[in-house]
């Protein structure tokens, strides 16, 4: 009797546990390409982030405050609102447009651009703001694979060029979408079925996808590439939950050859490559992605990292003495070469120099995680680890101390 009750109340215990903690009950590991979880999604319907925020205060309040919250939005130019951080009064040849000329704002950290209306169409206006340099600056898009269609900056449509990935349920040929910005149901995909009966099978949960695909979810707008129908410069149709090569094909390097996207050992040339270059490294290969580092929802350090990499916090969450993955030190300097408190002592300075160009040169950090010897930038522009710092000194300079300090490295 006892024993029955003892199982009982075992099973009682296992199933309470299944029910509490989903990620138990539902092995993601297990099945390395699942969808069936997701074909059970109704995704014809969105609700909006508002509606979200009922029941998921905490997700929405974070998000909210989060850069993806403030990539378009309607043009404030002053006033405690402003969101506007381009000088509309200097003459500047590289000013596209008047104030009144404005709609939307794209952007808030790096550079600005400026969507209006012309001949009944949205289309974007071909100039940008530097925010680092304070000044406008001529944006042409000639490194962009569809300029040879849209010379003219008055076919630049930002239904067909643009909106998918910064606006939300987007259908280009309605020219219509359902919230801006990149809103809960930009990666969770249409959430009005879930929000009236809330269960996890009706909503996608990146965590419970396999790797790919949940990583999937970050390219559709951190890869840059092309679909089929090149009509429309983002993956037109995707959502969440599904594969991104059916709608849309990633650029790839190409080995010694400089491209818009890439430096001839293929690294981050511009911004806008996290995808590009991540899949590239040996960290992807060992199933890491993109949220084992950033906070999807936002987090208080910059690029909504899960934790400050200038202490070297977050790469040590996985990394350091004693750990599988290395590197194995005594004190870091044995590792870095440089004194503990030095930036040179940061992983993401010789893992991720900022080897891409957004608004400026030298501001995209590289996300191939590789070391990039002094040896690549001689008698070559291609940057390298070192010398973004050390301006002043020549690539030999480098590759003389790296020798030194590196005898393994090849
Ligand atoms: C009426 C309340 C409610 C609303 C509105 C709501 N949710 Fe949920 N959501 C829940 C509950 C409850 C769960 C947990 C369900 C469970 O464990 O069975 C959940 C779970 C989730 C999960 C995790 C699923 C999993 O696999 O573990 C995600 C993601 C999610 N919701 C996203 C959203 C998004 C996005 C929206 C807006 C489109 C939204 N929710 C609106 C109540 C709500
Ligand atoms: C395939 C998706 C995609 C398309 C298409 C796209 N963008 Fe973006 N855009 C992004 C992503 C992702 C970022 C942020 C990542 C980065 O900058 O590295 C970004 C960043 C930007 C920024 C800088 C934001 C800031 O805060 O500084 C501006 C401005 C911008 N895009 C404008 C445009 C314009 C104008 C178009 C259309 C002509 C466009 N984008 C097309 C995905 C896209
Ligand atoms: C940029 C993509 C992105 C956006 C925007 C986003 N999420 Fe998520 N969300 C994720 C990812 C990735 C995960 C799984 C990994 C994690 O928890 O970070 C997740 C997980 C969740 C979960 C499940 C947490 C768990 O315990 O498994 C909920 C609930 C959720 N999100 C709600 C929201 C709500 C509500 C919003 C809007 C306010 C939102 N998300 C916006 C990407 C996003
Ligand atoms: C629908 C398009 C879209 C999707 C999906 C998306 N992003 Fe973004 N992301 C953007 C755009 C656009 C920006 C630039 C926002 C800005 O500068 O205002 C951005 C910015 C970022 C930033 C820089 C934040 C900062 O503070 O400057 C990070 C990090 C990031 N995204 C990570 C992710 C991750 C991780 C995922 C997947 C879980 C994801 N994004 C999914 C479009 C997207
Ligand atoms: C969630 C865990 C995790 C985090 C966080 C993490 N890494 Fe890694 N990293 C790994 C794993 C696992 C490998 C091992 C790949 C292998 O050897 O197959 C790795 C490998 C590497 C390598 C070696 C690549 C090579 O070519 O040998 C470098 C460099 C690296 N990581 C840098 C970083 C930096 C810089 C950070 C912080 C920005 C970081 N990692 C954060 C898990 C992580
Ligand atoms: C001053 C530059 C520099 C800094 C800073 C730096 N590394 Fe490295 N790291 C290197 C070089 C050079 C190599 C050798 C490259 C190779 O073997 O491919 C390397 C190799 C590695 C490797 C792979 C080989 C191994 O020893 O296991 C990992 C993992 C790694 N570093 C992680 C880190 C982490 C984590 C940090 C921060 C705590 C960091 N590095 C800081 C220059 C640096
Ligand atoms: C191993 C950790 C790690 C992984 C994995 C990772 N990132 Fe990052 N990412 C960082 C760090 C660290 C920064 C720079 C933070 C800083 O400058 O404070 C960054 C910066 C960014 C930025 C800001 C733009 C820039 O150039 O600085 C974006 C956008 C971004 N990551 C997107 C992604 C996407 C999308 C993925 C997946 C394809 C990804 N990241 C994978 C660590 C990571
Ligand atoms: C993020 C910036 C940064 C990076 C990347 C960096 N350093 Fe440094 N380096 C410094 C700073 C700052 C100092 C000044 C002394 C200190 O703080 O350790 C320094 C000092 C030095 C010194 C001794 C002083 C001198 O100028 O003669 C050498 C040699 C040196 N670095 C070589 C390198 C090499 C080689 C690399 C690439 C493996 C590298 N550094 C990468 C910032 C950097």
């Amino acid at each position: 009797m006892k024993m029955k009750w003892l199982v009982c109340f075992a099973t009682l215990l296992l199933f309470t546990v299944a029910l509490i903690s989903p990620r138990l009950s539902q092995p993601v590991q297990a099945n390395p390409d699942p969808a069936p979880i997701v074909h059970q999604v109704d995704q014809s319907k969105y609700a909006g982030s508002k509606v979200c925020a009922k029941c998921h205060t905490t997700y929405y309040d974070t998000w909210k405050d989060s850069a993806h919250n403030k990539m378009i939005r309607p043009a404030i130019f002053r006033g405690r609102n402003k969101n506007v951080q381009a000088d509309f009064s200097v003459a500047d040849p590289n000013r596209p447009c008047e104030m009144k000329d404005v709609k939307w704002v794209i952007g808030h950290r790096w550079k600005q651009r400026f969507i209006g209306v012309v001949n009944g169409e949205e289309v974007v206006f071909p100039g940008q703001w530097s925010i680092k340099e304070k000044k406008w600056q001529s944006y042409t898009a000639k490194s962009d694979w569809w300029y040879p269609k849209h010379p003219d900056w008055k076919t630049r449509s930002n239904f067909n060029l643009c909106a998918g990935c910064h606006s939300t349920g987007v259908d280009p040929k309605a020219k219509t979408w359902t919230e801006q910005n990149i809103t809960c149901e930009s990666c969770h995909g249409p959430g009005k079925a879930h929000s009236d009966k809330p269960a996890i099978q009706n909503i996608v949960n990146p965590s419970r996808l396999s790797t790919e695909r949940s990583m999937d979810v970050c390219l559709s707008c951190h890869q840059a590439g092309k679909p089929d129908a090149e009509e429309f410069a983002w993956p037109v149709g995707f959502q969440p939950g599904q594969k991104l090569a059916d709608y849309w094909h990633g650029f790839e390097p190409e080995a010694g050859k400089q491209t818009a996207e890439f430096w001839t050992n293929g690294t981050a040339h511009k911004n806008r490559v996290q995808g590009n270059t991540f899949s590239h490294s040996k960290m992807h290969g060992a199933g890491i992605q993109c949220s084992n580092c950033h906070d999807s929802h936002g987090s208080k350090f910059t690029s909504m990292t899960l934790k400050a990499p200038s202490t070297n916090a977050l790469c040590n969450t996985c990394h350091g003495p004693g750990k599988s993955v290395g590197p194995d030190y005594k004190s870091i300097t044995d590792h870095t070469h440089h004194a503990v408190s030095s930036t040179g002592s940061q992983c993401i300075s010789c893992h991720m120099p900022k080897t891409g160009e957004n608004s400026v040169g030298a501001e995209a950090r590289d996300h191939t995680f590789n070391f990039i010897s002094p040896k690549i930038s001689i008698g070559k522009k291609t940057p390298n680890s070192c010398n973004l710092c050390h301006s002043d000194k020549t690539p030999e300079w480098a590759l003389e101390q790296v020798q030194k300090w590196y005898p393994k490295l090849r």
